[in-house]
């Protein structure tokens, strides 16, 4: 069965004093959970996330796609590996709006952290214009199968995809679990077709932008939603702890 993720991004924020600080205050916070607990700190914060332990699993927010060489200022998957790093998140729209992430470039680092045996949380998501449109559904469905060129079959179940539409992203205006749901069940068909249906069903999907304290349970008592990619709220302790107890209470109760 595939794996409830509740996943926060924290973006740039949280020096590596205050990332300490916020850890400790998450572990105090968080109720026990079977799901997955992330946490996507900044680079320099990624030492203490690992040190802090149960129960997070720790994740860079990026990562480059060669193993080493000259690209200043870039961060390696063995440099990740080596400290204890289980998942980079890939493709956010904001590395694709500032800092020219492309299809292609996803799709690099999809396979990248592949093939470095960590979990990829590839991000996709539309614009406002493209969802006013009603072009989003082949957006969405492009930027997946171009992130996804050239992942096998075999490495498919350890992809974790995230649906964050651009316009909910930050705003403080979520998609309705209406809206998440359609998205989600699509790709998940699409991976059906890519794949096939029981790899699909492996594959966890993710629902990001503006998810809270308040919106959490609704989003996430949807079929085809498996949790969370989370900004603001992640940074708060009790708004996260309070995501990760609707989880418990819709996804199922703790073993
Ligand atoms: P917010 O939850 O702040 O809207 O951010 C969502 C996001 O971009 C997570 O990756």
């Amino acid at each position: 069965m595939r794996r409830i993720i509740l996943a926060g991004n924290w973006k740039m924020n949280q020096t590596p004093k205050q990332a300490k600080a916020l850890l400790e205050e998450l572990k105090n916070s968080l109720p026990a959970t079977r799901h997955t607990v992330a946490v996507f700190p900044p680079y320099l914060a990624l030492t203490q996330a690992v040190a802090a332990g149960e129960p997070f699993l720790v994740g860079a927010q990026n990562c480059h796609f060669e193993d080493k060489g000259a690209f200043t200022g870039e961060i390696s998957l063995p440099m990740l590996s080596e400290i204890g790093v289980k998942a980079v998140i890939v493709g956010h729209s904001e590395r694709r709006q500032y800092f020219g992430e492309t299809d292609e470039t996803v799709n690099k680092k999809t396979l990248a952290v592949l093939r470095a045996g960590l979990t990829p949380v590839v991000c996709i998501g539309e614009t406002l214009p493209q969802r006013e449109s009603g072009a989003y559904a082949d957006v969405l469905k492009g930027q997946l199968c171009a992130a996804l060129s050239g992942v096998s079959a075999q490495q498919v179940p350890y992809v974790v995809v995230a649906y964050e539409p651009v316009w909910a992203i930050g705003t403080g205006v979520t998609a309705s679990a209406q809206q998440a749901e359609e998205v989600c069940a699509m790709l998940r068909g699409q991976l059906g077709l890519l794949y096939d249906a029981d790899r699909a069903s492996q594959v966890s999907i993710l629902y990001g932008g503006s998810m809270n304290a308040g919106n959490a349970a609704s989003l996430l008592e949807m079929e085809n939603i498996d949790g969370g990619l989370i900004g603001g709220a992640s940074l708060k302790p009790a708004e996260f702890a309070a995501i990760v107890q609707a989880a418990n209470e819709v996804k199922g109760a703790l073993v």
